[in-house]
């Protein structure tokens, strides 16, 4: 087996594990193009820069269906956010908290110490919105393994016209890369669908990029940290 079909391989278990729609890899074999990722390797780092640029990304696009579970506003300071921009950042959004003296849920700005706010009460509100199929939570969704960054990436680029003589039901979208190639997602990214903070243009290769990076991190905040106790042990080793 080599290393693509194994990556697609890879990304059709897991999207089908995730509970994706794909019933049926459709037998064609889906190529991923391998991207260069700032993170591979013994001594990748996240780029700082993408991943605020993939904050963006996720905040003004993606978040309006997925939700970021795991991720608490203070951890951004990792991305090089000062406290004083991380605590803007949280107070951005309404925290449901309580309940008070009197019993009752409120709704507070947010604080570092929060998590990100889901945007759908439930699943089920979540399913609701969209069709019937869940936007998976995006926290953990790279994983460590190796090539996943190269799925997600080619499925937010991978929206392309159906091919003729293909029927795709009705909400679906034709997708290159993911498996069956009918997802109940919308082409989330469109050019300039963003205004980034830094000047970059907003091509949709570069927010795939940019918000990839950011989901890498976000599935592993402490890998950095954890490469470089790697280095060291076996430097002490040696
Ligand atoms: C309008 C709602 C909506 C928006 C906006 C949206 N998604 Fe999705 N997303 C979905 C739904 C619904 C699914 C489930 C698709 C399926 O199972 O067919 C999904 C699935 C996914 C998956 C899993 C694909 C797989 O293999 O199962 C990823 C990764 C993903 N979205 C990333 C993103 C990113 C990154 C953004 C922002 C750039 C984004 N989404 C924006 C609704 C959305």
């Amino acid at each position: 087996m080599g290393m693509k079909s194994l990556i697609a391989a890879t990304a059709l278990f897991t999207a089908l594990s995730m509970g994706g729609q794909a019933a049926h890899a459709a037998g064609d074999p889906i190529h991923l193009e391998k991207q260069d990722w700032s993170f591979s390797g013994l001594f990748g780092t996240f780029d700082r820069a993408a991943t605020q640029r993939g904050l963006q990304v996720y905040r003004e696009v993606c978040a309006t269906c997925h939700s970021l579970n795991y991720i608490s506003f203070r951890n951004l300071a990792d991305l090089g956010y000062s406290e004083g921009e991380v605590k803007a950042i949280a107070a951005e959004y309404d925290v449901v908290d309580g309940p008070n003296d009197e019993g009752e849920m409120f709704t507070r700005p947010g604080t570092p110490a929060d998590r990100f706010v889901a945007p759908f009460a439930n699943d089920n509100a979540a399913r609701a919105s969209n069709g019937g199929a869940l936007p998976p939570d995006l926290s953990l969704i790279v994983e460590a393994r190796a090539g996943f960054e190269d799925y997600i990436y080619g499925v937010l680029i991978g929206y392309v016209e159906t091919p003729e003589g293909v029927t795709i039901a009705e909400g679906m979208s034709y997708n290159k890369v993911f498996p069956g190639h009918q997802i109940a997602m919308a082409q989330p990214l469109y050019e300039d669908g963003v205004t980034y903070a830094d000047g970059t243009t907003a091509s949709v290769e570069q927010m795939a990029k940019d918000v990839t990076t950011f989901l890498a991190w976000a599935s592993e905040p402490n890998l950095e940290a954890r490469k470089r106790t790697g280095v060291a042990v076996i430097l002490f080793l040696i």
